[in-house]
């Protein structure tokens, strides 16, 4: 993995297509001053405030197909109403400037949630499968991709600290070692299809089940096994990047098996880039599964 500096100079389709290449192949692109990133007053203003420690949110979520932000706690005396200005200009700011940076994927990709993380990561209480600090790939539980990519935008909005990530081998090599484990070869059965036909059924009489596919399925067991297998996460660390306060890092985290295990306050934009946009489809991990299962995930 490398992370690449985007060079702002060299913005037109060219270059984009040289930096989708690099998120391809699994690198992160790292912006140092992003122009979309807040103002130094709006980022003091969101580190104070508060999300109440019983929060049944992760993190605060900003929702930009509704226009509205949700894992406010009102109660904390927290100022919903700016939250929400100061995220949903992060989202659009971050949208339209990488969208013209990698025009092939800002012409198609669907937007997803910007969040925000206001909680310290080193030493965060969660549930195993909803933790950060243990190196996964990610899957959404709630959101189906059917194989599109999740290309994720960040920034460290701490005024000192960096926010530190550690991460994996290539997706190809931890297919190859932990796939079948994982249970690739359960997605495919006739108990697997049939739960995912009832879904689909309760979709025909207008009940709101999103269309999951056997690559939904196993790229959320992966997340899962990847987060419980301890000779994994113990074994197989490879990089160490401490993300500077201020800068801005992008890359598909379905693909780069990624923890973060330190860091606060941070802001995130998720775009879903379909596998029509990438430069090769051959190498996102829908593409590398089927070819691992023999058959089709989707
Ligand atoms: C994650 O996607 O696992 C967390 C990354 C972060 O918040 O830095
Ligand atoms: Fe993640």
């Amino acid at each position: 993995m490398q992370v690449i500096t985007i060079n702002t100079s060299l913005l037109g389709e060219q270059y984009g297509e040289e930096l989708c290449r690099h998120l391809e192949a699994g690198d992160i692109l790292m912006l140092e001053h992003a122009p979309f990133a807040p103002a130094e007053a709006d980022k003091e203003f969101l580190r104070d405030q508060k999300q109440s420690a019983s929060s049944a949110f992760k993190n605060i979520a900003y929702k930009p197909h509704l226009n509205k932000t949700t894992g406010l706690s009102a109660d904390s005396g927290m100022d919903c109403d700016a939250v929400h200005r100061i995220l949903s200009s992060y989202s659009k700011g971050a949208v339209d400037y990488v969208g013209r940076l990698l025009p092939r994927y800002g012409r198609k990709w669907k937007l997803d949630f910007a969040t925000y993380r206001p909680v310290e990561e080193e030493g965060r209480d969660l549930p195993l499968k909803r933790r950060n600090d243990l190196m996964h790939v990610d899957a959404f539980p709630t959101r189906p991709t059917n194989g599109g990519r999740i290309l994720r935008i960040f920034t460290n909005i701490h005024p000192s600290k960096p926010r530190v990530w550690v991460t994996s081998d290539p997706f190809e090599d931890l297919c190859r070692d932990y796939a079948i484990a994982a249970g690739l070869g359960s997605v495919t059965s006739a108990g697997a299809a049939l739960k995912r036909a009832v879904g689909r059924a309760a979709r025909v009489v207008g009940m709101k089940a999103p269309k999951r596919t056997a690559y939904d399925d196993f790229m959320q067991a992966f997340h899962h096994y990847l987060k419980a297998n301890e000779q994994f996460q113990q074994t197989r660390m490879r990089d160490t990047t401490p993300f500077a306060a201020g800068t801005t890092w992008m890359a598909f985290t379905d693909q780069i098996a990624h923890s973060v295990k330190s860091g606060q306050f941070a802001i995130e934009q998720t775009c879903i880039v379909p596998l029509d946009a990438m430069v090769d489809s051959a190498r996102a991990p829908l593409a590398v599964l089927e070819k691992l299962a023999g058959c089709s995930l989707v």
